[in-house]
């Protein structure tokens, strides 16, 4: 049965399941200094297992059952997606098994990206999010511990833009690390179709060593920001946003800010996440999934499948961001890389 909204499954608190993200990989070619410290994520590092890991069509399979329950938004994430071989065929694969209207978007630390942009486009995929900190190949280098070039990653938005992906770029900004790139960074992409936005550091995970001395709060960045280029927020009407919209008065285009620490918008949250080990997350900062791998190999069909996510999704009651304190903090959780952003 549908709510008046259209929406088929809500939570505690009244919120839709609009938005799965999927995580193709826990594999990342960079060892953000955030996200995967090369302490914790070197060599001695267990990555899933093969077996643990859902093919493309098992994959399908679970989507197609959650589609049923109201998706708006699916996104591919890793780990980096396009570590994982043949990307472009599970798009066109995932395209045949959900409704025309539900938007796919990938996001990527664009490394591969210039070599995948057409064949993503043509496979079906419309957006991408590409994940630079910096435009200072020391800076980027240290923060992504790598030895990779900046312009790697410019080379990949550009084959994207030229192959018609829609393009958003996220920054993470540390205080101290990268605070100095906002305003090349804002130089850079204003004036362009992309969107810059910067999102604030946070406690995900267990090994990135967060303190909330790190973080800079995203009314700093647009303070920053304003003294040499007015912004003014967006009345935006959409609910379930992740960025805050803001625009250049001078018109040069949109940016937006990701203040899950300063600002949380559990509120309206209506995001889940699908490991590539077939668990549910019904959270960013959950410590467990549930199990959907096990129902799935023992054959249980699309519609139980869509019951199963209902069910969880019913039972949700997630508003971590909103409940932050020291306690929260310090419980268990699950790794970005292997949950997706
Ligand atoms: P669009 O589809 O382009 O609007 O993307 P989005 O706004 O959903 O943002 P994206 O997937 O690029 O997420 C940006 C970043 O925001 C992620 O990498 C996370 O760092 C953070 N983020 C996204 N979703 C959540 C969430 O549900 N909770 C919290 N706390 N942070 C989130
Ligand atoms: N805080 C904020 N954003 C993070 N990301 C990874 N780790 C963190 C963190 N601790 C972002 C990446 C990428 C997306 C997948 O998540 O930079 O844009
Ligand atoms: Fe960096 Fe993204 Fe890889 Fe994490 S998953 S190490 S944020 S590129
Ligand atoms: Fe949603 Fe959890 Fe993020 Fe809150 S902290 S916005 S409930 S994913």
């Amino acid at each position: 049965m549908q709510t008046p909204t259209g929406d088929v499954v809500l939570d505690m608190f009244s919120r839709p399941l609009r938005d799965l993200r999927l995580s193709v990989t826990d594999r990342c070619n960079l060892r953000c200094t955030y996200c995967m410290p090369r302490k914790v994520f070197g060599p001695d590092h267990l990555f899933l297992p093969k077996e643990l890991i859902l093919s493309y069509e098992e994959i399908t399979r679970l989507v197609a059952a959650i589609s049923r329950l109201g998706l708006k938004k699916i996104r591919l994430t890793g780990g980096e997606p396009l570590l994982r071989r043949d990307l472009p065929r599970f798009i066109s694969m995932l395209k045949t098994r959900i409704p025309d209207d539900i938007e796919l978007a990938m996001t990527t630390n664009g490394i591969l990206l210039s070599g995948y942009a057409s064949h993503l486009a043509e496979a079906g995929l419309d957006r991408v999010t590409v994940s630079l900190d910096s435009l200072d190949d020391e800076i980027f280098r240290s923060m992504s511990d790598s030895d990779i070039s900046v312009n790697k990653v410019l080379e990949g938005i550009t084959a994207a833009k030229e192959a018609g992906l829609g393009v958003k770029v996220n920054c993470v900004v540390q205080k101290r690390v990268n605070e100095e790139q906002i305003i090349p960074l804002v130089e850079y992409f204003r004036d362009s179709d992309v969107i810059l936005r910067f999102i604030e550091y946070m406690d995900v995970g267990n090994s990135n060593g967060w303190s909330m001395e790190e973080m800079v709060p995203a009314s700093d960045i647009i303070d920053m920001i304003s003294l040499k280029y007015p912004i003014e927020a967006v009345k935006s009407t959409e609910s379930g946003q992740v960025a805050k919209r803001w625009r250049y008065l001078d018109g040069a285009g949109e940016i937006g800010f990701i203040t899950s620490v300063s600002e949380p918008f559990c509120g309206d949250c209506c995001r889940a996440r699908l490991s590539v080990d077939g668990h549910l997350y019904t959270c960013l900062f959950s410590a467990n999934g549930n199990d959907l791998m096990t129902p799935l190999r023992e054959g249980l069909d699309e519609m139980g499948l869509s019951k199963l996510v209902a069910d969880i999704w019913n039972g949700r009651d997630d508003r971590y961001s909103e409940l932050r304190n020291n306690e929260t903090r310090l419980q268990p959780k699950v790794e970005m890389s292997y949950i997706g952003g």
